[in-house]
């Protein structure tokens, strides 16, 4: 198997063509979002240039073009994570998506009922919960952090219940780039018959994902960490679960048939997608899982893995600094957090953009109950995509060791 070219593939992103002070970008934000590449870019033009209508409404030839491109996007993502068209539902992102399936699984749930997350979460998988536990009675409870950035596993045994109706993870951090156990996970809430979800906002852009193998009863990510456009992600769902749960919004699009007393949904997915959706987003993201299929997910992995390795291990050659998340890169993506002694997260972040044009992100990163146990004053971020390179970490590492002397 050939290595991914990363020099090749930023030919593909215009955005770096732009040189800022002279220099070129060292993009190191990609958790946050990722880059687009011109044929994902192209692919948003062209269906407003030549296809531009609403979808499912008419009858005339631009509105069934723009319905055919559409639903062709939803069975590309269900190829990309082995799901049925009718399995998923696109939403605007991630948040969007939990925040879908929680309000919808909220009506069949009882006071005292227990949802298990953990301490490892994004806010998307934490507020949602805490307003079911104040609104409804829903009780919260959260699996701890071992010291090396790996989830406490024996803590399931002891925090599963009968009442627990909805275990939920992430696949992978956004703070700590720790790949979770997901099998085991999904073991244990099966065996127990509570509902298995899964955030896969940072684990769909970098490692092969099989909705099916995976087992999982829901999972969700974005467009936009995955080369795709902004305001379009997915959740995918299985069939049975989809089917028999409310929807969400309600409204257009979403309906089979309106009385003056009472109407009937529309069959999946539409009955989860109220209103004109973001066609020309869905088709930017299907374009967008094409460009990754193309290279191959297994060797963006791989890429990525050697990025990683490569950073840790001149990172930790770095006086004064502290790194964050499990050393062995098959248990993490490219994601690593950390901090430097007597340098603020966000101080490094703006001295780090002014030397070198390099983009890293410092803060709380959506995830304040898992890095204020790191930092109270949060941490720094680089995470990895298809286009960096070695030579970036060294500017990098070099520009470290000019602020730590
Ligand atoms: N959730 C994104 C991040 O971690 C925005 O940066």
């Amino acid at each position: 198997m050939f290595n991914l070219n990363p020099e090749k593939i930023r030919s593909d992103f215009p955005i770096f063509d732009r040189k800022i002070n002279g220099k070129e970008i060292i993009y190191f934000d990609n958790a946050a979002t990722t880059q687009k590449p011109k044929q994902v870019l192209e692919s948003i033009m062209d269906f407003y240039k030549q296809h531009n209508a609403n979808i499912h409404r008419g009858v005339h030839r631009l509105s069934r073009e723009a319905s055919d491109l559409y639903e062709q996007a939803h069975r590309t993502i269900g190829k990309f994570i082995n799901a049925k068209q009718k399995e998923i539902i696109f939403t605007r992102n991630t948040t969007e998506s939990l925040n879908l399936i929680y309000y919808s699984l909220s009506k069949n749930l009882k006071k005292g009922d227990e949802i298990i997350t953990t301490l490892m979460e994004h806010h998307s998988n934490i507020v949602p919960l805490l307003e079911l536990q104040k609104l409804n009675g829903i009780k919260v409870k959260f699996i701890d952090v071992n010291e090396d950035g790996t989830l406490d596993l024996n803590q399931y045994k002891k925090e599963i219940t009968k009442r627990t109706k909805i275990i939920t993870v992430a696949h992978s951090s956004n703070v700590l780039g720790t790949i979770n156990p997901v099998e085991k996970i999904e073991k244990l809430a099966h065996e127990n018959n509570s509902l298995f979800i899964v955030d896969a906002a940072q684990s769909a852009p970098h490692i092969r994902i099989n909705f099916r193998k995976l087992n999982a009863d829901f999972i969700a990510f974005s467009a936009h960490k995955m080369l795709g456009p902004t305001g379009i992600g997915a959740l995918a769902g299985k069939k049975d679960l989809l089917e028999k749960m409310p929807a969400f919004l309600l409204g257009g699009d979403m309906i089979q048939e309106v009385h003056k007393n009472s109407w009937k949904p529309n069959k999946l997915p539409w009955k989860f997608e109220a209103g004109t959706p973001n066609i020309a987003g869905g088709v930017g993201f299907a374009e967008a899982v094409k460009y990754l299929e193309k290279i191959g997910i297994e060797k963006l992995r791989k890429h990525e893995k050697e990025l990683a390795e490569y950073a840790l291990a001149r990172m930790k050659a770095v006086n004064n600094i502290e790194i964050y998340g499990p050393m062995n890169v098959e248990e993490r993506t490219g994601i690593i957090s950390f901090n430097m002694k007597n340098v603020s997260a966000h101080e490094l972040a703006g001295v780090l953009d002014s030397m070198n044009n390099i983009m890293l992100r410092s803060g709380m990163l959506c995830a304040q109950p898992l890095v204020e146990g790191l930092d109270k004053k949060g941490v720094a971020r680089i995470s990895f995509y298809i286009y960096n390179t070695e030579e970036e970490i060294d500017i990098f590492i070099s520009s470290l060791n000019k602020i730590t002397c």
